[in-house]
């Protein structure tokens, strides 16, 4: 059905220079989140706005919050299973918390090395905030990248606290 939309949209696309949908395949029964934007998107589920098409040089504009029911200990992962351009692959793990998370992006060969959170990360309500932020006025990239794949997040007990399928094309 995702891929059915995202297929209709492609006419739309040669003006379009970020283009996302995702779907939430898991999600822990205490924790929940929302992410909706003003424009862009033209469609929506329980978790907010989706199927979304912007312009480098665009405000975008909208509101994000969620909930976190238990607290994420020290074991809690945080991983990424992608296809870059469909072929070249870019699968990593990592701690979600308390040391850092490296990996090496592919395409490009940078090294990424970045500070996780202490452990444990705290349960928490975040309250639906606004943001209203302007795009940079031209794509960090020089070329189409796409990339397609799953993002997840699973506590120490090794249980799903959010599992998403994304798909985007950033040009
Ligand atoms: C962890 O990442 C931070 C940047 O967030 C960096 O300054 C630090 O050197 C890294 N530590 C290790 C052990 O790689």
């Amino acid at each position: 059905m995702k891929i059915a939309a995202f297929a209709f949209a492609i006419p739309a696309l040669v003006a379009a220079d970020i283009q996302f949908s995702r779907s939430v395949t898991k999600i822990a029964d205490d924790s929940d989140f929302q992410l909706k934007f003003d424009n862009g998107c033209s469609s929506s589920d329980d978790y907010g706005s989706n199927d979304c098409t912007f312009a480098w040089g665009d405000e975008i504009s909208g509101s994000a919050g969620g909930s976190l029911g238990h607290d994420l200990e020290e074991g809690s992962t945080f991983s990424v299973d992608v296809k870059i351009d469909k072929f070249v692959s870019w699968k990593f793990s990592c701690a979600a918390c308390g040391s850092n998370c490296t990996t090496t992006i592919p395409v490009v060969n940078q090294d990424v090395n970045f500070a996780m959170p202490d452990c444990p990360i705290p349960a928490t309500d975040v309250p639906a905030t606004v943001f209203d932020q302007a795009l940079p006025a031209d794509s960090p990239v020089p070329v189409k990248v796409t990339v397609t794949g799953t993002v997840g997040v699973k506590d120490a007990a090794g249980d799903d606290v959010l599992a998403m399928s994304i798909d985007a094309t950033v040009q």
